[in-house]
C-alpha cells in the first residue's frame, strides 16, 4: 500500500536493491573478496547492524561462476559447534556423519575432490557470526590444518558485529585470529552528503521519480538511526511529510510525547563515542509520532517497524 502511496516499487534500501551505493568501502571489500578467491583462505568482515554486510556478500557472490566455485551461504548460526559441519556436509552433498572424526573426514574428502577433480572452490558464507559457539571458534583453526594440510582449498568468509572481532582477539581464539587473511570493518555512512546521496540511490533504485524527502527529513532520519534496514524503512513516511507540502521537522517539534526533540543531542552523543540508544529512541519516537500524524500511512508495516524500533 505505502509503496504504491510514493511509487516505489519496493522497499527503499531492501533486499531488491542490485546496485549498491558506494564510494569507496565496497570497491575495498570487492578487491579483497576476490584477493580470497584466488588464494583461498578466512575473511572477516564486521560492522554495526544494518550496516549493508550481508548486502555487500550477497552483490559479490551474485555473480559467481557457479563451475568454479560452490557458493555455501549459512544465515543460522543458532547451532551446536557439531551442526555446523554437519550443515557443511550437507550443502557438499554428503550425507552427514554423526561422529565427529568422521564428519571432518568426510568433508576432507569431498573439499579435495571438488578442488581436484572439477576445479571447484568451496566459498562458505557464514553470517551473523557473532552467535556461533564459542566452541568452534576453538576448534575450528583444527579442522582448517586437517582438512587442508598444505593447501587450503576453501574460503571462508565470517560475517558478524564489532564484538565478533573483539572476541577473535582474545587469548582463547588466537589460533582462529591467525587463521584470519582478510579483516575488513564496515562502518555507517555518517557525513551528511554522503548520506544524502546512498538515500537518494536508494530511494532511485526503488523507483522514486521525485523528491521524497526534504533536507530536515533527510537530516532527521541521518541522526536518527545507524541501521540502513530502519533508514530505508522510515525513508517514505519520512517523505511523507515533504509529499504533502509539510516538513517532518515541524511536525516533530509539536510532537506532545517527545521529551527530547533537539537532533543536536544525537550528534553530541555518538560524537562523545557509544551510540547512546536513549537518544536514538527519541529520535525514533519522535519519527514515529511525527509520521503517525500523517494519516494516510497511520497502519503500514514500516510505521509499526518505525515504533518497534522505538521501543527496543
Ligand atoms: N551501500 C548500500 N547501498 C544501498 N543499500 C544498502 C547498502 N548497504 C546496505 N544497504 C541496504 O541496507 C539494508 C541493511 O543492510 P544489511 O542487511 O546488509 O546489513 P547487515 O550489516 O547485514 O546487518 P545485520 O548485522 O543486522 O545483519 C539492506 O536492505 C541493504 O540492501
Ligand atoms: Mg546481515
Amino acid at each position: 500500500m505505502y509503496l504504491q502511496h510514493f511509487g516505489l516499487k519496493y522497499p527503499p534500501l531492501g533486499k531488491e536493491a542490485t546496485e549498491l551505493w558506494d564510494d569507496g568501502a565496497l570497491a575495498l571489500l570487492k578487491q579483497r573478496f576476490q584477493w580470497l578467491l584466488d588464494s583461498p583462505g578466512v575473511g572477516l568482515l564486521t560492522g554495526e547492524a544494518g550496516v549493508g554486510k550481508t548486502a555487500a556478500l550477497r552483490v559479490l557472490t551474485a555473480n559467481l561462476n557457479p563451475h568454479r566455485y560452490q557458493l555455501i551461504y549459512l544465515a543460522e548460526t543458532d547451532f551446536a559447534r557439531l551442526d555446523l559441519y554437519r550443515n557443511l556436509a550437507i550443502a557438499l552433498g554428503l550425507e552427514p556423519a554423526f561422529r565427529r572424526a568422521a564428519l571432518w573426514r568426510a568433508i576432507k574428502a569431498r573439499i579435495q575432490e571438488l578442488a581436484d577433480g572439477r576445479n571447484v572452490l568451496p566459498v562458505w558464507v557464514i553470517d551473523e557470526a557473532q552467535n556461533l559457539p564459542v566452541e568452534f571458534f576453538r576448534d575450528f583453526p583444527a579442522f582448517l590444518n586437517f582438512a587442508f594440510d598444505s593447501r587450503d582449498l576453501m574460503t571462508v568468509w565470517l560475517l558478524g558485529q564489532p564484538g565478533l572481532a573483539q572476541t577473535l582477539d582474545r587469548a582463547p581464539y588466537a589460533a582462529m585470529a591467525s587463521r584470519i587473511q582478510v579483516r575488513l570493518r564496515l562502518v555507517p555512512i555518517a557525513e551528511r552528503e554522503r548520506y544524502k546521496h546512498l538515500i537518494e540511490h536508494g530511494l532511485q533504485q526503488a523507483g522514486a521519480t521525485h523528491t521524497l524527502l526534504s533536507d530536515s527529513a533527510m537530516e532527521l532520519l541521518r541522526q536518527a538511526s545507524p541501521s540502513l534496514i530502519i533508514v530505508g524503512l522510515w525513508a517514505p513516511i519520512a517523505g511523507a511529510g515533504s509529499v504533502r507540502g509539510e516538513t517532518i521537522e515541524g511536525r516533530r517539534v509539536s510532537c506532545a510525547d517527545c521529551h527530547d526533540t533537539d537532533p543536536s543531542d544525537a550528534a553530541h552523543a555518538s560524537d562523545s563515542g557509544g551510540t547512546e540508544w536513549a537518544v536514538l529512541q527519541d529520535r525514533a519516537e519522535a519519527i514515529a509520532a511525527a509520521v503517525g500524524e500523517l494519516a494516510s500511512v497511520q497502519e503500514s508495516p514500516v510505521l509499526a517497524a518505525a515504533r518497534s524500533f522505538a521501543a527496543r
